[in-house]
């Protein structure tokens, strides 16, 4: 039993991705691994999250409201102590990566939106 717990350890380590512990992440890797499961690579909301969390589909759409100071200031406190029953506090799991870079990359994600729609 302890081996087997051992070893699922192990193995779960091997797996993690290849950060040094006092690497500084940035944004746009650490919205990949531990955001876009939830709110989508595209910050649009991953609807069988949604789905299966009993959340509306634009409570995981990041990019629904126009970005304003308080929404800025709403996505920090979200991010920095969790919101409601489902989104993760991650005040102490952002590895010196400011919340404000991510909320950056995030947003920036709608203009990255923008260009693919105008395109042919
Ligand atoms: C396990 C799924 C899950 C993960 C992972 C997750 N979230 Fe969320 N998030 C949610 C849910 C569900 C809500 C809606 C909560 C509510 O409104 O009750 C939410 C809400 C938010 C909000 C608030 C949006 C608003 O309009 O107020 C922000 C900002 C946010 N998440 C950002 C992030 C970021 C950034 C990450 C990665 C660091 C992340 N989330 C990871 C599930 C998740």
């Amino acid at each position: 039993m302890k081996i087997a717990l051992m070893t699922a350890v192990t193995i779960a380590s091997l797996c993690a991705p290849a950060l040094a512990a006092d690497e500084k992440p940035t944004a746009d890797k650490f919205y990949a691994g531990k955001c876009a499961s939830c709110h989508g690579k595209d910050a649009r909301g991953n609807a069988k999250m949604a789905k299966m969390f009993k959340v509306e589909a634009k409570d995981l759409d990041l990019l629904g409201e126009k970005r304003t100071k308080e929404e800025d200031a709403e996505f920090t406190k979200a991010i920095l102590d969790g919101k409601g029953k489902k989104m993760p506090a991650f005040k102490a799991k952002l590895a010196g990566l400011d919340v404000a870079d991510l909320i950056n990359y995030i947003q920036s994600l709608r203009s990255a939106e923008a260009k693919a729609a105008a395109k042919p």
